[in-house]
């Protein structure tokens, strides 16, 4: 585990739950249910659920907001009540149970919350683009080019097989494009995610069916949000 992300996220965390709701959304936060336990809330989308049309249709939102992603905060909540982990920071329960074939539903669970939350902030309406400066140098002189790092990106998004995210990473000092299956994050082999595509069936199929490379190239060209991925740098 890197430490110094481990670290981030923590204060991040730290920082939501002190801060309230529309911070919470970095992360989706522990909320205090009044009843004297903690669990984690399904924060609110960062945009209404046809902001990203024509890419990502409110239809396809509505079910994989209002259904999927509710459903791991839901099942997350019910695995770890009464355990020493009903007040852990989300990051926290995923690097501790990353690996761990005995916590695998918990692990599945935390990871696809936190996945969808990171994964929502990713996108907005009229993305795309150029990265702010920064940003830009920095993916320059890890790819070249914008273009390459978006094409790696993207070949990362479509090489996936089965279900699973591609997402740009720091790796150290460099940005690499990595992809990940199921319900598998990054930042549990040292790396600090800057975004993510989710390709799963349920973030594309409505729209795009069998053509995940249309929904890729969309999203790339079109929603992007760079600027959170800056922000996520700068962390
Ligand atoms: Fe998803």
């Amino acid at each position: 585990m890197n430490k110094k992300i481990f670290d981030d996220f923590t204060r991040r965390e730290f920082l939501n739950a002190a801060t309230g709701t529309a911070i919470a959304l970095a992360v989706g936060g522990l909320t205090n249910t009044g009843k004297g336990e903690m669990e984690y809330v399904l924060p609110p989308l960062p945009y209404p659920a046809n902001a990203l049309e024509p890419v990502i249709s409110a239809r396809t939102i509505s079910f994989h907001y209002g259904k999927h992603h509710k459903a791991y905060v839901d099942k997350l909540n019910k695995l770890i009540a009464g355990t020493d982990m009903a007040d852990m920071p989300l990051e926290k329960i995923i690097i501790a149970t990353s690996g761990k074939t005995d916590k695998t539903a918990i692990f599945n669970n935390a990871a696809q919350a936190w996945n969808h939350t990171f994964y929502w902030q990713c996108l907005k309406p009229n993305g795309g683009g150029e990265p702010p400066a920064e940003l830009k140098q920095k993916i320059e002189a890890s790819f070249g080019t914008v273009e390459a790092c978006r094409n790696e990106l993207a070949t990362a998004a479509g090489s996936q097989f089965g279900s699973g995210w591609a997402w740009l990473v720091l790796d150290g000092d460099k940005i690499k494009a990595v992809k990940t299956g199921n319900a598998d994050n990054p930042m549990t082999e040292g790396m600090k995610p800057l975004l993510t595509i989710d390709v799963w069936e349920h973030a594309y199929y409505l729209d795009y069916q069998n053509r995940r490379a249309d929904y890729v190239k969309g999203v790339i060209d079109k929603l992007i949000n760079w600027d959170f991925a800056a922000e996520n740098l700068g962390k």
